[in-house]
């Protein structure tokens, strides 16, 4: 193996503790602690750990953390009327309602009833225009940890190719965005992309955001290229059991790259890192 292994989840233990530092400062100094209102509808079992672990790390950083769990026939009505409440509460700086949600609830619906400036997901029509035109936003948790760990990882992106494979409003689109917004060359690749194989070839960054496991094999990645790998999938181990494994083929893909995130401990603790630092910078902007 020849690549660098990009370890997320030192990078995020760094970030919470640089969050933490801020929060106690908030708290001691002018009485103020931010917090964070998560959703959850249902019991979709990949949401329910996602939503455990926001809500333990909200509260080890110093945060109050708000968890508001509803049944999976919840209504719309009242769905929209508890984010009209987190809206009015000035105790809560950060809504976050965890997707997918069930199939009678329109997920734009709810989610652009949320206030904008408690968007703390950056999935808001107006935290997706801003970003799109450059303008300060709510910038979307995954693709911030992303660039996060690129511009540690390669200093300036300027100039640099850059390959989205896939093309989700949750990662896709808005990683695109912050890659062009560092003056990189994107491409965003998907399943209707020919030769998508020749297209990954060309990127110094590939982002792979797909879903589909182990799609990204090494002959896809140019020598020395940084591999970032969004995927989260559990997939039966040769000897019964389950294991997760990312978007890209590790083994392979590391023979080629530069540098690679791995599966676990790459891109998902910089997640909730970064959704831990959105929910304060939504605090500091309303108190300052
Ligand atoms: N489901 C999968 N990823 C996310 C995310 O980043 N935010 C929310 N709200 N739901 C998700």
């Amino acid at each position: 193996m020849t690549a660098r292994i990009i370890d997320g989840k030192a990078f995020a233990a760094k970030v919470r503790a640089q969050v933490a530092l801020q929060v106690a400062t908030l708290t001691q100094e002018h009485g103020i602690t931010p917090g964070l209102a998560v959703v959850l509808v249902g019991e979709d079992p990949a949401s329910q750990v996602y939503v455990r672990n926001k809500g333990k790390q909200t509260k080890e950083c110093g945060m109050a953390s708000f968890e508001h769990k509803l049944d999976a026939d919840t209504s719309e009505e009242a769905l929209l009327s508890l984010i009209a409440r987190l809206n009015a509460d000035p105790a809560v700086h950060g809504i976050l309602v965890q997707l997918p949600l069930p199939g009678h609830l329109n997920e734009d619906l709810v989610i652009n009833a949320i206030a904008p400036e408690k968007d703390v997901d950056g999935f808001h029509i107006s935290n997706v225009g801003l970003l799109a035109t450059g303008q300060k936003a709510m910038v979307p948790c995954t693709p911030l940890g992303c660039l996060m760990m690129l511009r540690e990882e390669l200093g300036s992106l300027a100039g640099l190719n850059a390959v989205v494979v896939g093309r989700s409003n949750i990662v896709g689109k808005p990683m695109a965005q912050l890659l062009l917004r560092d003056s990189c060359t994107v491409t965003i690749a998907h399943s209707r992309t020919r030769d998508i194989e020749a297209v990954c070839r060309e990127a110094d960054i590939l982002v792979a955001a797909v879903g589909r496991p182990q799609m990204v094999t090494g002959d896809w990645v140019k020598p020395g290229a940084t591999v970032i790998d969004v995927g989260i999938n559990r997939i039966e181990k040769d000897g019964g059991g389950t294991r997760l494994v990312g978007d890209v083929d590790f083994a392979s893909a590391a023979e080629v790259a530069g540098a690679i995130t791995p599966v676990p401990g790459g891109v998902g603790p910089m997640t909730i890192a970064c959704l831990l630092a959105n929910t304060l910078t939504a605090c500091c902007r309303v108190n300052t």
